[in-house]
C-alpha cells in the first residue's frame, strides 16, 4: 500500500464549536499522520478558487459564505492510502446518511455544516495542498 498524502479542512461549524482537537483525535486514532496544520480564515476568493469545480451548482454561493464565515484548520494528512482512508473516516458528505463512529456522523450539523473537507482523488490532493501550503510546512 502507498503512503499517501491528502488534504484536509476542519471547518467553521467545527472550529465555532471548538472540536479541533476531538476530530484531530479521530484522525489519529485511525491511523493517519498530521504532518501540517495551520489554522486560518480564507477569504473570499480562496474559497471560489477551492471550490469552483462547484460554481453552477445552487449550492455555490451558500458554501463559499459558509467556508468564510469563521476560521478553519487546514492540514496535510499522511498514511497508507490517505485519501480513500479519510473520506473513510469523514463519513458520508450529508450526516444523516453516514456510518456510526465517522467524523461527520458523531460531529457534523448538516449537509452544507458538514465539518470537514477531504480531497476525492490523488491530483485534487496534490492541488489542494499546494492551495495552501508550502513544501517546507510540511514535516513528515
Ligand atoms: P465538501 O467535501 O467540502 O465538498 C463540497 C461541499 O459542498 C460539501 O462538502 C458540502 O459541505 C457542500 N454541499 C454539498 N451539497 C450541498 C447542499 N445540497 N447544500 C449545501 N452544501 C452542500
Amino acid at each position: 500500500m502507498a503512503i499517501e498524502q491528502t488534504f484536509s479542512i476542519l471547518k467553521p461549524d467545527a472550529t465555532a464549536r471548538n472540536l479541533t482537537g476531538a476530530i484531530n483525535a479521530l484522525i489519529e486514532q485511525a491511523g493517519l499522520r498530521i504532518v501540517a496544520q495551520k489554522r486560518v480564515r480564507i477569504t473570499r476568493e480562496q474559497a471560489e478558487t477551492f471550490y469552483a469545480v462547484h460554481r453552477e451548482r445552487p449550492f455555490f454561493g451558500e458554501l463559499v459564505d459558509f467556508m468564510i464565515s469563521g476560521p478553519v484548520v487546514v492540514q496535510v494528512l499522511e498514511g497508507d492510502n490517505a485519501i480513500v482512508r479519510y473520506r473513510d473516516i469523514m463519513g458520508a458528505t450529508d450526516p444523516a446518511k453516514a456510518a456510526p463512529g465517522t467524523i461527520r456522523k458523531v460531529h457534523a450539523k448538516s449537509i452544507g455544516e458538514n465539518s470537514v473537507h477531504g480531497s476525492d482523488a490523488p491530483d485534487t490532493a496534490a492541488k489542494e495542498i499546494a492551495q495552501f501550503f508550502s513544501d517546507n510546512e510540511i514535516v513528515g
